[in-house]
């Protein structure tokens, strides 16, 4: 199959509709991470997301909406709470776990009986859902890769596996969106640009599952998977400092090793290659998943990432930092 990639435009727009309404699928920017689409009632169009990724079965996809009226055919019941949270955080990067609907097809929510619902912000996303209906997407990546945050990402890793690919440039956010589970006790499941901070005005009782051992049954079962991991090993610098940082390298180059370096500020250093960041959990949100790509393209032995501040939306990024990292000091 040849993989087309086409500007974002009206045009574009209703190309890609067309392919969806006749059960293709279709990569898409949102404004967190670009999305590989498929209308979310035709079970075997959503199968095809799960072929072209290379994903596991047992790992469930959040449906996008564009318009709140569109999660009653999705949701069995909306608490109102969930409503407030989407007055508050919608269109935008905040996905809610509700109880499912039985219709809704077992190839998106994998068996479960509950569905992860979010109207996207982006306007290419927002225009696809408006045109063909609730769209499950997760991120445009092969499995297990760090998510796409250029059209180029999602070509790199699905070439030749699906028909067309909007470009909508760089995405805004960078990482993918908070997930909330209110089909019990409120939960996050994944942190995300919507801070916990933020949730706990409307939801002062969440609690945090972020992190589960491989035993447990997660509440997200794609939690149990290891993620945004490139090829080449990452070490997590938990409290970083320049000295102490350098020290690291130094010593990996000693052994011979080529290292690369993901840092937050500007100062000396002998590392093979350096992604710079930036100095707020912003500018690592949007730069950190193009950097773990590009350096693993660079024949590098060793990756070393500086942690961040695990508050606010740094916990998001040092959420993703953790689970692309084999070793973390
Ligand atoms: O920002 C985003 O959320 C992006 C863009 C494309 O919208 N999507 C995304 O999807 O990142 P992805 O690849 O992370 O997959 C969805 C995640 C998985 O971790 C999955 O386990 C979890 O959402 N999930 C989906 N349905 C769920 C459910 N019913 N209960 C708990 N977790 C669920
Ligand atoms: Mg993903």
């Amino acid at each position: 199959m040849k993989t087309l990639i086409l500007p974002a435009s009206p045009q574009a727009i209703e190309r890609a509709a067309k392919l969806l309404k006749r059960g293709d699928v279709v990569a898409f920017p949102t404004e967190t991470v670009y999305g590989l689409g498929a209308d979310a009632f035709n079970a075997a169009a959503v199968r095809k997301i799960f072929a072209a990724k290379g994903r596991p079965a047992d790992d469930p996809l959040i449906v996008h909406v564009a318009r709140i009226a569109d999660v009653e055919l999705l949701a069995a019941s909306i608490p109102p709470v969930a409503k407030k949270l989407m007055d508050a955080f919608w269109p935008g990067p905040l996905t809610i776990v509700l109880p499912a609907k039985k219709s809704v097809p077992e190839a998106v929510t994998a068996g479960l009986q509950t569905i992860a619902v979010r109207m996207p912000a982006h306007p290419v996303a927002a225009a696809l859902c408006g045109l063909v209906g609730p769209i499950a997407a997760p991120s445009a990546n092969t499995f297990s890769k760090p998510s796409p945050t250029t059209a180029a990402h999602v070509l790199h890793d699905l070439q030749g596996k699906i028909p067309l690919i909007i470009d909508g440039g760089n995405t805004a956010i960078g990482v993918e969106s908070t997930i909330v589970s209110l089909a019990g006790a409120p939960t996050l499941l994944r942190p995300g640009k919507i801070t916990v901070e933020q949730l706990k005005k409307f939801l002062p009782a969440l609690k945090i599952v972020t992190q589960v051992k491989e035993s447990q049954k997660p509440l997200a079962p794609g939690m149990k998977y290891k993620h945004y991991a490139p090829r080449t090993p990452v070490v997590l610098v938990l409290k970083p400092t320049p000295e102490r940082v350098q020290t690291l390298i130094a010593a990996e180059q000693k052994r011979k090793k080529h290292v690369g370096l993901l840092c937050s500020g500007i100062y000396h250093t002998t590392a093979d290659r350096v992604m710079l960041l930036g100095p707020t959990a912003d500018a690592a949100a949007k730069n950190l998943f193009a950097a773990l790509r590009w350096l693993d393209t660079q024949k590098l032995d060793i990756i070393i990432a500086e942690g961040l501040p695990e508050k606010g939306f740094g916990l998001a990024v040092m959420n993703r930092l953790r689970r692309a990292a084999g070793k973390i000091i």
